[in-house]
């Protein structure tokens, strides 16, 4: 924890920078000041700029394989630290503290893929129309690249958008969540022990995000936005972005349906709910939001569900053998409780309801007869809440789950083989888990369609986001 600490201003062409306002970190669970860390001022913005762009320039003259080098460094760095990092986040975050060190290797894991994929930037030969050409594409990083991170995964969403941006020989100018800027500034730290030159990655800590973040947008010398965060928000960012014509890449939000078809292995489709529903709290973009069970295996379900739920303790993520940690505030609280209370006071029933807890403590809950026109099925939830939707036959779940504007992740469970197949071409969604909870892999391409985003993350597709493709047409002279 010694080389985490102390760490509380931007970081600005490789040196600490101290803005003159403060803003406070509270960890969620005891809602204890954690750091005062400073605000980044104008000065220091206008100092990021130029350094990035310098190092822009001069990561040009970088080979893929010095690049890759210094990822799989930073990858070691990452992994050698992974307690203090994981107890960093757990402090600053709320999860506990075995899904905060899944989240550093999840985190390590981008680093690692990007590695690798830094030496496969292929460019292509195309068979020229003629005998007088030669045509061949070559790929190049997109340039400055801002990336704007939400407070739910502090490292993993940093990791998955920095190594596939330094793969591409681009800089980037990081703004992180204001409630979780501490597991980035350490992570800045360990990429900058692991040689990135200075000025390549570069940490700005504001309270002021829409403040800082507008003129960004509208800054020409800022080639490509990628976000992470609300639909709404992301909205807002590509009509600012919309001037300079810029390269985006929005991972929004979901509302992910996870079916259970008769035809499914029951306690299978139990044990993925779980997973899908309670990381981290039920705060993930692909957390299952409506639960859409046939309705001659509905009882069945619940009850296998009610007994699971039942186990799982509520509490600080540092003490041992916690399940769910704290929610990020009191008001996301406030928010899950008015969605729950809405969907009963429309006629939902509740099946089980934990404890009431203080603090940003949430005990889990499980309703059934939710329907498609309750709120709480028409927004994520982000909490702890399970809402149960039944449905007669495959037409109908189909058309509840396709029935929303977005289109991230959706689940479901089956053993029908042609079912399988029918539902997964069917399904709106750009990650589907076919009997599995858990789809999130470094290895795979993350993303969704319709309201819930543009480009993909992971995978060989996530070095794409932050290349141009040139086409070169030689004429033989
Ligand atoms: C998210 O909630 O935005 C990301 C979740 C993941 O990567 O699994």
């Amino acid at each position: 924890m010694v080389l985490f600490m102390q760490l509380k201003h931007s970081l600005i062409a490789g040196e600490w920078y101290q803005g003159a306002q403060h803003f406070a970190v509270i960890n969620p669970a005891n809602a204890h000041v954690l750091e005062e860390v400073s605000e980044v001022d104008e000065e220091g913005v206008n100092q990021s700029l130029s350094a990035a762009k310098d190092a822009f320039v001069q990561l040009k003259n970088t080979s893929a394989a010095q690049r890759s080098q210094i990822l799989y460094r930073w990858y070691e760095l990452v992994i050698k630290e992974k307690e203090s990092l994981a107890k960093l986040l757990t402090q600053e975050q709320g999860k506990p503290l075995k899904e905060a060190l899944g989240e550093v290797e999840y985190a390590a894991g981008f680093i690692l893929w990007f590695a690798e994929q830094a030496k496969r930037n292929y460019g292509e030969i195309i068979p020229a129309n003629d005998d007088e050409h030669q045509l061949r594409t070559i790929k190049q990083g997109v340039g400055v690249v801002l990336g704007i991170t939400p407070w739910n995964f502090p490292l993993a969403m940093i990791t998955r958008k920095v190594a596939p941006a330094y793969a591409a020989g681009c800089s980037f100018l990081l703004k992180p969540s204001e409630q979780t800027p501490l597991s980035a500034l350490a992570l800045a730290k360990l990429a900058l022990m692991a040689g990135m030159q200075k000025g390549v990655f570069q940490v700005l800590l504001t309270s002021d995000s829409a403040g800082l973040i507008k003129p960004l947008c509208e800054n020409p010398d800022i080639r490509k936005l990628t976000f992470t965060g609300s639909t709404k928000v992301g909205a807002t960012l590509l009509s600012q972005c919309a001037g300079t014509i810029k390269r985006t890449s929005m991972e929004l939000g979901g509302n992910a349906p996870f079916i259970i078809f008769e035809s499914a292995n029951i306690d299978h489709a139990i044990t993925g709910l779980m997973a899908a529903k309670f990381r981290n709290a039920g705060q993930t973009c692909v957390a299952a939001n409506r639960i859409l069970i046939q309705q001659n295996i509905e009882q069945t379900v619940l009850d296998g569900l009610q007994k699971q739920v039942a186990q799982l303790v509520v509490g600080d993520g540092l003490a041992e053998d916690v399940d769910i940690g704290p929610l990020i505030t009191v008001e996301a609280k406030q928010k899950a409780q008015k969605l729950v209370d809405d969907a009963i006071a429309q006629g939902a029933q509740v099946v089980y309801e934990g404890k009431k807890l203080d603090g940003h403590f949430m005990a889990p809950v499980i309703l059934k007869g939710v329907t498609a026109d309750m709120k709480i099925a028409q927004q994520e939830v982000f909490a702890p809440v399970v809402s149960v939707m039944s449905f007669s036959d495959e037409t109908q779940a189909l058309s509840i789950a396709n029935g929303v504007n977005e289109g991230l992740a959706a689940y479901f469970y089956s053993q029908d083989v042609s079912q399988i197949h029918r539902v997964s071409s069917a399904l709106e969604y750009g990650m589907v888990g076919i009997n599995e909870g858990m789809v999130s892999n470094p290895v795979a391409p993350f993303g969704g369609v319709k309201r819930s985003g543009l480009g993909r993350e992971g995978a060989h597709q996530g070095l794409d986001e932050y290349l141009e493709i040139k086409y070169l047409c030689q004429k033989f002279d």
